[in-house]
């Protein structure tokens, strides 16, 4: 079972060669899959990169990081059930122990939520570009590698697995398919590369739009996906895949139904880092309004194992009530032959 393991380490989130000299200590298993004649290359480019825009950075540098962190933080189960899909997903075909990257992985959530619901046999590497997400995984227990999904550091055929998700949509189009081409790289054959967006035109499209663009101070013009494009960058690589919409709602819950919405309002505030809306609103009165906007924008046909509609409801023993907003996200799932 996958255990987070380590106390909170501090190394800062720039500094590759550190957080490899960690990771040789505490998942020395993961280090040898490392290609030691990547690095130096690697560090040339990630030098020449430094000017590139971090929206992950920290919130004090311009970024949303800082609240973003603090979203997961405060609520850990917000987006297990979709977490634990698609590591179902990925490793269903796979045997014993699977190392499994998390290209996007930001400060560790799905390594911890696998951790939490004691999902069996799966290592999950957390490697991220920006390298306050990399310092603050680290810092809460979390093994961390400093990593551009498109200039992967691992070794040709010495991973299980290949998570690209929750933030797909911020590689650029133009880099897409080399991110496909890279995962597949460092898959060994049967190994599987699962790439996990948003449905453009969907109600997740119109959240960034209409909510995320303009209250963040970041803003949010990425473009999201269709199935006909993961198809194409699946087809390309040599991918034997699949594609499909899965069940990805988020949850928060509270002692009373308003307070089990009013929690959810705040994740949604935080992970997106709304501020416009807290400096104007103030935090109570935002939180009311992001969940109601929620509420408003996420409707889906209805469909067999799948939330359609937002929902508030006792869903167990603990007399805790449930926060439920629908989204469903569109995945391609490919192993390599
Ligand atoms: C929305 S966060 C997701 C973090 C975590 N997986 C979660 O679900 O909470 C997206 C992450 O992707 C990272 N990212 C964006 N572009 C990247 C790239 N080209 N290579 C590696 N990481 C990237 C960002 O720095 C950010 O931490």
């Amino acid at each position: 079972m996958v255990s987070i393991g380590i106390e909170g380490i501090s190394v800062a989130g720039s500094d590759l060669l550190a957080q490899l000299d960690h990771l040789r200590v505490h998942s020395p298993e993961m280090h040898r899959r490392i290609d030691q004649s990547r690095l130096h290359s690697w560090q040339q480019e990630q030098e020449a990169h430094e000017a590139i825009r971090d929206d992950f950075g920290s919130d004090i540098t311009g970024g949303r990081g800082s609240s973003y962190v603090r979203a997961q933080q405060l609520n850990v189960d917000a987006r297990a059930a979709g977490i634990r899909r698609l590591i179902e997903l990925m490793t269903q075909r796979g045997e014993g122990n699977q190392a499994i990257v998390d290209l996007l992985g930001g400060d560790g959530l799905v390594r911890r939520v696998c951790s939490r619901i004691g999902l069996p046999d799966v290592e999950i590497m957390t490697c991220d570009a920006s390298p306050h997400m990399v310092q603050t995984a680290w810092a809460t227990g979390v093994p961390a590698l400093l990593q551009r999904a498109e200039r992967q550091l691992f070794r040709s055929g010495s991973v299980d697995g290949v998570l690209l998700a929750y933030g797909t949509h911020h590689i650029p189009p133009a880099l897409r398919q080399l991110v496909a081409e890279e995962s597949y790289r460092v898959l060994r054959p049967g190994g599987a590369f699962l790439l996990h967006d948003f449905l453009s035109g969907s109600p997740m499209d119109t959240w960034f739009a209409e909510v995320v663009d303009r209250y963040s101070n970041t803003g949010h013009d990425y473009a999201h996906f269709s199935e006909d494009e993961i198809g194409r960058y699946m087809a390309e690589v040599g991918f034997d895949f699949k594609t499909m919409e899965i069940d990805d709602s988020y949850t928060a819950t509270g002692v009373t139904p308003d307070e089990a919405e009013q929690n959810l309002g705040e994740y949604l505030v935080d992970m997106y880092g709304l501020s416009k809306l807290v400096e104007s609103l103030g935090p109570h009165q935002a939180h009311r309004w992001a969940i109601e906007q929620a509420k408003s924008i996420f409707h889906y046909p209805e469909q067999p194992g799948m939330t359609s509609s937002s929902t508030v409801e006792q869903l167990d023993d603990t007399r805790l009530w449930t926060c439920t907003v629908p989204r469903r996200a569109v995945i391609g799932i490919g192993w390599k032959p």
